[in-house]
């Protein structure tokens, strides 16, 4: 795979990861994901916009020598975290003039996670520029997005965003510009959903910062390139603004069939009521598909059997996992069944506290749902329904 010409003196340097599958030892990866690295010559300095996971850092030192980079004069880190700077102290080895530019706090950061010397750095402030000569780098904090201090880089003369991990989407393609909307619409959501979603108050704010700019071309650090960016920020706008919408999250799971049987109760009896289902049977779920249903539910319903008294393990996960995406979710429920006892109810409440949920009354039952059982069902969907149809 070779680098690409972006517009004049600007290239994708970075690499894509066709193979790997999990992020963080947590996040799936469907469809792997790229490091997005990007080079800028000017007429007298050049720079290079973030580098790449330390496990690709050779793809992005030949995609140099392919070009011919003798010198690089900055290396602009937008954010700590390694996928994006893991390679910098390969990139320092080869050209060992060049220095990190950021913001202190990320400065502090690299230097905890890489012991890059400090005296490598340059530190820019919010709205500062640096100039290449013909070229023009204006640097934009955006913090939490994801990390405390995420910045990115607009280039003045390209009108052209280096967003970094603000919308990316975690796709390997061949495709240096977005084509198939379709297909990253998917992989987009699936990013907001895992890892901008916790922070969408600061996404609020992030993107009321960037409507002061003429963007024409957004260059993210994972994923393809915007070079029609009102797709992308619609997205995100809708994500983050709009209300959530008539849809229902069951994540669950069973043991021996009875809570089972209350979920597909309870399933058929909201659809029954026009409320779309969105169902995860938490045994073998893709919780990515999970966390993005999330972003457009009202109403989360966690299903457990009752494991030495307390809530199955899949269940306390999904509850853990809800509470730190911390979606946009108006309701939430806990059903399940127990045979002699049970605190699954108090312990699930306990793990939501960033939920800023009405919590329903629980469904509760002993052994295999009975008559009464499901009529608790009928009431619980009801319930929903009715709170779905109040704008
Ligand atoms: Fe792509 Fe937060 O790293």
């Amino acid at each position: 795979m070779a680098s690409a010409l972006i517009r004049p003196g600007v290239f994708a340097v970075g690499a894509k990861d066709w193979d790997r599958r999990l992020f963080d030892s947590l996040i799936p990866l469907p469809d792997g994901t790229s490091y997005n690295s990007y080079l800028i010559r000017g007429s007298q300095k050049t720079a290079l916009l973030d580098t790449v996971d330390p496990a690709m850092e050779n793809v992005l030192l030949e995609h140099l020598q392919e070009l011919g980079v003798g010198n690089i004069d900055y290396i602009v880190a937008h954010h700590a975290e390694q996928d994006h700077s893991g390679a910098i102290p390969a990139v320092l080895k080869r050209y060992p003039m060049a220095k990190i530019v950021t913001n202190p706090k990320c400065k502090g950061f690299l230097i905890d996670l890489l012991r890059v010397p400090a005296e490598q750095f340059v530190e820019v402030q919010d709205g500062e520029a640096l100039s290449l000569g013909d070229r023009t780098l204006k640097f934009i904090y955006t913090p939490f997005v994801h990390w405390p201090e995420t910045m990115v880089t607009y280039l003045v003369e390209e009108k052209m965003l280096f967003s970094c991990d603000f919308f990316g989407a975690h796709l390997a393609t061949s495709d240096l510009y977005v084509t198939d909307e379709g297909h990253i619409q998917e992989s987009a959501k699936r990013y907001y959903a895992e890892i901008m979603m916790p922070f969408h108050t600061n996404i609020e704010k992030n993107l009321q910062k960037l409507q002061g700019y003429d963007i024409q071309i957004i260059a993210p650090s994972h994923g393809p390139i915007y070079n029609h960016p009102e797709f992308i920020l619609k997205l995100y706008h809708s994500w983050v603004f709009d209300e959530p919408k008539n849809i229902a999250v069951i994540a669950y799971t069973s043991m021996h069939g009875s809570t089972q049987l209350m979920v597909n109760h309870l399933n058929e009896a909201l659809e029954k009521r026009g409320v779309e289902v969105k169902q995860f049977n938490l045994a073998d779920s893709d919780i990515g598909k999970l966390a993005m249903a999330l972003v457009d539910a009202s109403t989360i319903i966690i299903g457990t059997p009752t494991v030495l008294a307390g809530p199955h393990p899949s269940a306390v996960y999904a509850a853990v996992l809800a509470n730190a995406l911390r979606p946009k979710l108006k309701n939430a429920a806990i059903i399940g069944s127990y045979l002699w006892g049970t605190r699954a109810v108090e312990v699930l409440k306990s793990l939501v506290p960033n939920l800023n949920v009405t919590l329903l009354d629980p469904v509760m039952i002993k052994g295999k749902p009975k008559e009464e059982d499901y009529a608790a069902l009928e009431k619980l969907a009801e319930e929903i329904a009715g709170k779905h149809a109040v704008k």
